[in-house]
């Protein structure tokens, strides 16, 4: 499954007509080169207007009260469909805890490792992020950790589905995919770059020629 990595609705909207993706992450970064979003708030409902699933929206606050503060105004935004990205650290997991004995759900983020990955899923995280271009940034695989991590949900029937994010190449999609991911979250160049094969445009070319050349 795909979702979108994106803030930008117009951009989101044209590509989920695709009908190709799930859902929606952002992070801080992400918004903040956003030049459209001047109010989150505004911004992520501009999102949800134009995706359907689940939004992900990241904590920035550090400290565990004003994380859960921030938490509950992001649920109001849109109860069913948004969903709180929680930083990983110990108060992190606090929070992601709090949260899912309140029905809300997290995707815990910024996760580069096994143990983090099964700490978070422990911790009643909906989704966990592994983020793959940032870990291969350390000079490791980011496969080990993806297939470790779904072969330990799948062991214990935990509910947590893995997200890979930090997404660089094409073939990063396809190892995550391979390695077990349940989702990818995709930049939109790199949605795009999937479209494109010579092989199928040149085909698509001769057959349409093909047919305006013929006897009729
Ligand atoms: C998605 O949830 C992540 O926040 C995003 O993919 C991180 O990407 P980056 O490592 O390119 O910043």
């Amino acid at each position: 499954m795909f979702f979108l990595d994106s803030s930008n609705p117009a951009e989101i909207k044209e590509l989920f007509s695709w009908g190709v993706l799930a859902g929606v992450t952002t992070n801080p970064l992400i918004l903040a080169r956003d030049a459209g979003c001047v109010d989150l708030e505004r911004r992520i409902r501009e999102v949800l207007a134009a995706s359907a699933g689940p939004v992900s929206v990241e904590l920035t606050s550090e400290d565990e009260a004003a994380m859960l503060d921030e938490a509950r105004a992001y649920h109001a935004w849109a109860p069913e469909r948004i969903c709180v990205k929680v930083p990983f650290s110990d108060v992190g997991l606090k929070v992601t805890h709090a949260l899912a004995k309140r029905g809300v759900r997290t995707n815990v983020t910024c996760v580069m490792s096994f143990n983090q990955a099964y700490l978070a899923a422990l911790a009643g995280g909906a989704y966990v992020s592994i983020f793959s271009g940032r870990i291969r940034d350390m000079g490791y695989a980011a496969t080990p950790v993806i297939e470790r991590t779904r072969a330990r949900l799948e062991r214990e029937r935990l509910g947590a589905e893995i997200i890979v994010g930090s997404i660089r190449h094409l073939m990063d999609v396809n190892e995550a995919l391979d390695a077990g991911a349940h989702i990818v979250t995709v930049p939109p160049a790199i949605l795009r770059k999937m479209l494109h094969n010579p092989k199928t445009e040149e085909t698509i070319r001769e057959f349409n020629a093909a047919w305006e050349k013929r006897a009729k």
